[in-house]
């Protein structure tokens, strides 16, 4: 049975128990259900207690939600506020002052704690480097960092000064660091001479170089490298310098630049249905509200607990629930440097018990990996650990499949914690749809139920709801304080990606289909319904791996990529070429396959190296010359082609495509 085919009978139910149901913050559905009903009759004032409960504001809002210039929607307008001061100086003069912000663990499993007042003054610090380098209010800076402390107070003094990061995942090629510098105009580059992962030094630092020859960015005007390892790397004078160079007899304080609700705190790109990533554009004051609050309504944040989110800063997640919302929300977290099979694939379990977490928040790919790992070697099994500290599990980024849902509820939770399977999106900022974990009773592989004020809904293509129990896309009717602003620089295609005219343009359309239980009402994701594939949770557009094959023109003549379902990964990659030169078999089609997959690496990055890869003639075609991309689905499947191929051009292709090589 495939992972959706299972979703769609899970009928396990797994209430909270009673003890949860008293110790949480929204305690019981009656308490949730009270939420939304307050939403629902006064949607303004519903968001306007929240930010005034959850914002520190050094100038009050006094509008709420401005639809005047609709679908770019504003929130808290007239406000001001600072998003460092949100999440650092607020805790002065309270107990959270003395308590540990951070507790990082290198790959190497060295252990360093930072309290929430050294961190203030070490983005300090840092934030008068930044001015002392001529950065400014509004200008963008990238950060392409390892996991660390460092990360985190390069996002921190970026807002503290007012300027908008964009943060670049370490595993991008030089190529999207390029893409990203010239579409943002970055004045500046946070980086590391290099970073340490699986015991392996792998440089970042020469791949800012590399991006930096390509061309046009004369923006950039200075590259702060934290020097991660001893081992030196290339510093341009002039434009390079160290972090202890720029550090140098800078003061641990610096104020916090107050700013609009609306100004952006940060650009972090996407992938999309065309070739080119969006740079989504954030606010700071919804942003910091929901990112604050979902911490104590998703995660019930008690002061006492030590929270994991296992996700990378360059990633939403590694945003919204490492860089600000465990530090708005005043929590102890844990960051980790490095990769959760080394030295041995047990390494999350050991570091759960060592450190004594208490919420742990990872993805399903690393479940179903860690899986196979413990079904393999019984000494990474989870049960060699104590992990009674866990009290609450969360998953995020694509659908988990029930057996894997079972597996974490049993071995990791100890069938005592609530998993929270959150669904959400780098344009929603924060989770949308997700269990309450002292409320909502679990089903294994459904995000169950809409936070309150969030108006999720299924539609048709005309934007009509859809009933229970049958399919449809899934949209969002209100906005909400968190919301994608704007893409940076494009708004016209923010319009038509997400607000479409066919759906009346007041519909933010998620790119996801789903389904709601007929009876309950839960919600069920059922995957993507453009051209965005989830492959390990992570996302990446089909029309991008196509442009990076393409790109190699001595070579490849045409491709095409879909998604086929993975065990592991919840999709792969798959690629159909036709060559310049004769279709390869063999051993000498596996050489070229190898070299594409390469060139991919170097043109996006490892993640969207192709699983698979097919070399043709020629692609499925209509007779007025477009791909037939459900053909190309089913033959990635390996399925029988049984839909009706009267309209293709050439349908011997199709034979030829289905050998695998
Ligand atoms: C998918 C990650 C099912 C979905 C926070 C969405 C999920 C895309 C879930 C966004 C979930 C995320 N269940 N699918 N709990 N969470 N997704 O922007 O397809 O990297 O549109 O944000 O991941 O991925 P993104």
């Amino acid at each position: 049975m495939s992972a959706i085919e299972s979703v769609l009978v899970e009928n396990r139910v797994f209430p909270p128990s009673e003890a949860t149901v008293q110790a949480a913050r929204i305690s019981g559905m009656p308490a949730y259900e009270a939420l939304c009903r307050e939403a629902e009759s006064d949607f303004e004032g519903f968001w306007a207690r929240l930010g005034r409960e959850n914002v520190q504001w050094t100038k009050p809002f006094t509008q709420v939600l401005d639809e005047s210039k609709a679908p770019f929607y504003q929130w808290f307008a007239d406000g001001e506020l600072n998003a460092s001061a949100n999440c650092l100086d607020k805790h002065v003069g309270t107990p959270v002052e003395n308590k540990t912000a951070i507790v990082f663990e290198s790959d190497d499993g060295q252990v360093t704690n930072v309290s929430y007042k050294e961190l203030l003054a070490r983005v300090g610090q840092f934030a008068n480097a930044l001015k002392a380098q001529g950065i400014r209010k509004g200008d963008r800076v990238i950060v392409y960092m390892p996991m660390g402390v460092e990360g985190v107070v390069a996002m921190q003094a970026c807002a503290r000064i007012g300027a908008t990061h964009s943060v670049v995942f370490g595993g991008f090629s030089a190529k999207s660091i390029h893409e990203r510098i010239l579409d943002a105009g970055a004045v500046a580059i946070i980086t590391a001479n290099y970073q340490m992962r699986g015991g392996k030094e792998m440089g970042l630092k020469v791949i800012v170089d590399e991006a930096l020859a390509m061309g046009g960015c004369d923006s950039v005007k200075s590259v702060l490298v934290y020097e991660r390892t001893a081992t030196p790397c290339n510093m341009v004078a002039g434009r390079d310098k160290t972090f202890a160079e720029a550090l140098k007899g800078q003061g641990t304080e610096c104020r916090p630049e107050p700013v609009n609700a609306e100004h952006p705190l940060f650009i972090l790109y996407t992938s999309g249905s065309t070739g080119k990533p969006k740079g989504v554009q954030h606010s700071t004051g919804g942003y910091l509200l929901w990112s604050k609050l979902t911490m104590d309504w998703t995660f019930d944040l008690r002061p006492e607990d030590l929270f994991w989110c296992t996700a990378d800063i360059g990633w939403i997640t590694g945003h919204s629930y490492v860089a600000y919302g465990p530090l708005a929300a005043g929590a102890t977290q844990l960051i980790f440097e490095g990769i959760p099979t080394f030295p041995h694939a047990g390494r999350f379990w050991e570091m759960i018990a060592k450190h004594k977490v208490s919420i742990f928040y990872t993805a399903p790919t690393a479940i179903r990996s860690l899986i196979k790992a413990a079904e393999t070697d019984a000494k990474v099994h989870p049960n060699n650990w104590n992990l009674k500290s866990l009290r609450i599990l969360g998953t995020v980024g694509e659908p988990i499949n029930p057996e894997a849902w079972m597996w974490y509820y049993r071995n990791v939770g100890g069938e005592r914690c609530p998993i929270v399977d959150t669904f959400w999106q780098t344009e929603t900022g924060g989770h949308v749809i997700t269990p309450l974990p002292g409320a909502t009773p679990l089903v294994p592989g459904s995000c169950t139920l809409p936070l309150p004020g969030i108006m999720a809904a299924i539609v048709d293509e005309t934007g009509k709801d859809i009933p229970n129990g049958s399919g449809g896309m899934l949209v969002i009717k209100r906005p909400w304080p968190s919301m994608i602003r704007t893409i940076w620089g494009d708004p016209e295609r923010f319009k038509k990606s997400y607000f479409p005219e066919e759906m009346g343009g007041r519909l933010y359309l998620a790119g996801d289909g789903a389904v709601r239980d007929a009876k309950t009402g839960y919600f069920r994701i059922t995957g993507r319904i453009d051209d965005v594939l989830n492959v390990s949770g992570h996302r990446l557009g089909t029309m991008e791996i196509e442009s990076a094959l393409v790109s190699k023109t001595d070579l490849v003549a045409e491709a095409a990529v879909v998604g086929r379902p993975d065990d592991l990964t919840g999709e792969a990659v798959c690629a159909f070429v036709v060559l310049k030169r004769s279709r390869p078999t063999g051993e000498e089609a596996k050489q070229i396959a190898n070299e594409l997959r390469n060139w991919v690496a170097k043109e996006i990055g490892p993640i969207a190296k192709p699983k698979d890869i097919r070399f043709g003639d020629n692609l499925p075609k209509t007779r007025s010359g477009k791909i037939m991309r459900r053909l190309l689905r089913s033959i990635a499947k390996g399925e029988q082609i049984t839909q009706d191929t009267t309209t293709l051009e050439n349908p011997g292709i199709l034979d030829q495509l289905a050998q695998t090589n």
